[in-house]
């Protein structure tokens, strides 16, 4: 493509999750990987028509919007529609949009496999909330330890991303199958993809510090956005 290090960022954003599009591009487009040597695109996943404003390539990609949680549980699978044009970077990141970038995220974030520490970990050690039900493919063992991440950002080399992406969708189908789906969706598969292939890399969470907490030791460089959750996902 060029002889710049190349970076998608994945966003995915249908019904009323498209509100938080312009401000999660604004402050992407300032903060996330604005440097020189890096050229940064977008893919958005969406089911809007409109077109958003960037200094950066935005790919839309169009998708359909589908009940709570399968947007969410579904994110892996949608990401490999685009397989063969993420493949193309070096590297793949996913953010949430009702996330904000509020400072600098540069390239101390690209590795291989790179997870995002969940803030409740702080508070609640480690394990946190791993899939406990034995039925699912995201079940871990209470004997495997495991730093509990949280599925909001993340990502890898693209490789390794589309690999882990494909895991991650084939076993959510298992799941399915057996009319289960796991306690935190899409993240419980990737805290038991991290259990069994080590990231290289885990963020703090200052890459996901939540928008009201005040008492985490890391500063603020990604912001989780309060928002009432009935009401964004009906
Ligand atoms: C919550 C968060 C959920 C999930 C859960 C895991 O704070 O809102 O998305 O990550 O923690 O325990």
């Amino acid at each position: 493509m060029n002889n710049k290090i190349n970076v998608a960022l994945l966003l995915i954003a249908t019904n009323k999750y498209k509100n938080f599009v312009p401000n999660l591009i604004n402050g992407a487009d300032k903060f996330f990987l604005n440097n020189e040597n890096i050229n940064v695109e977008y893919f958005l996943f969406t089911d809007s028509e409109n077109d958003f404003v960037s200094n950066r390539k935005i790919n839309k990609i169009k998708i359909q919007h589908l009940p709570w949680p399968f947007m969410t549980l579904n994110r892996y699978e949608i990401f490999l529609k685009s397989k063969n044009e993420l493949l193309n970077f070096e590297y793949l990141y996913y953010i949430d949009v009702d996330m904000k970038f509020v400072s600098n995220v540069g390239e101390e974030i690209l590795s291989n496999l790179v997870g995002t520490r969940h803030p409740g970990t702080y508070q609640y050690g480690n394990r946190l909330t791993p899939e406990e039900n034995p039925i699912s493919t995201a079940y871990i063992p209470t004997n495997i330890e495991i730093l509990y991440c949280a599925g909001g950002f993340n990502g890898g080399s693209s490789k390794e991303f589309i690999k882990m992406s494909e895991v991650i969708s084939n076993n959510i189908k298992i799941d399915l199958s057996k009319n289960y789906i796991a306690k935190w969706h899409d993240e419980s598969h990737l805290n038991k993809y991290y259990s069994e292939n080590k990231p290289s890399l885990i963020l703090d969470s200052s890459y996901c510090y939540p928008e009201n907490w005040n008492n985490l030791p890391v500063s603020r460089r990604i912001l989780a956005l309060d928002k009432d959750h009935s009401f964004y996902r009906n």
